[in-house]
């Protein structure tokens, strides 16, 4: 069914996969943005609870409320580092709040009615994972259309989930900025900043 050369596309899409900072003000079309959620939730997710709850977030004084929050949750991450770290980590650019038209906060129904409870009874944070699931779907979706996908974690979540006024039961996983990539790499921001660098695969594997 998949030639080795969509092998090899694939292999490139996960290589130049990245999380993006920098946008073009450019716009995406709301049906591809809607394209795009479609393939994130072929997603799996436990028991096929499909858990996933999407929020495009379009007013102006939201998005300020929400880089506000970033700002303040930045500045206070800032504050455990000491020394050249710290300068270190203040360069780094950790949102494209700013820049990004598509603003997309993703939470999780932490008991929602599809699936009927299948898979959660043990481990009820499988519906938090499946939403991570989506996420990453969305993410590899949307760099094979060319969009640039950053998600912004730094944030007091409680204050992002009152700001957008979504259910009490849904629970905040991520915001996350969508536009279009000033420039694409191969190397993680992080990596190119000298803030961290790939791990190898020996280190992380064990056998028991
Ligand atoms: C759960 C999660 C939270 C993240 N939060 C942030 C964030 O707040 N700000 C940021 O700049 N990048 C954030 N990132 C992106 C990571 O920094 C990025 O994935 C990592 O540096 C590797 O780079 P790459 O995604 O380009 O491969 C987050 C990624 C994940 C998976």
């Amino acid at each position: 069914m998949f030639t080795a050369e969509f092998r090899d596309q694939f292999d490139a899409l996960l290589r130049w996969r990245r999380d993006v900072r920098h946008f073009k003000s450019d716009p995406v079309a709301p049906e591809l943005l809607d394209h795009l959620l479609a393939q994130a939730m072929l997603a799996p997710s436990v028991g096929f609870s499909q858990p996933w709850r999407w929020v495009k977030v379009e007013t102006q004084a939201r998005r300020q409320t929400i880089l506000e929050n970033f700002s303040a949750a930045n500045l206070e991450a800032s504050t455990h580092y000491e020394g050249e770290q710290a300068e270190h980590y203040r360069r780094l650019k950790l949102a494209g709040l700013v820049e990004a038209p598509v603003h997309l906060a993703v939470f999780a129904d932490l008991d929602p009615v599809a699936g009927s409870g299948l898979g959660r009874r043990t481990m009820p944070e499988t519906a938090l994972w499946s939403v991570v699931m989506a996420i990453h779907t969305l993410w590899l979706a949307a760099r094979l259309e060319g969009i640039g996908l950053g998600w912004v974690s730094i944030l007091d979540p409680q204050a992002a989930q009152r700001c957008l006024e979504v259910p009490d039961e849904w629970s905040f996983v991520a915001y996350l900025c969508l536009g279009w990539p000033v420039e694409i790499s191969e190397q993680p921001l992080l990596e190119r900043e000298h803030w961290q660098e790939r791990l190898p695969l020996d280190e992380l594997v064990l056998k028991r």
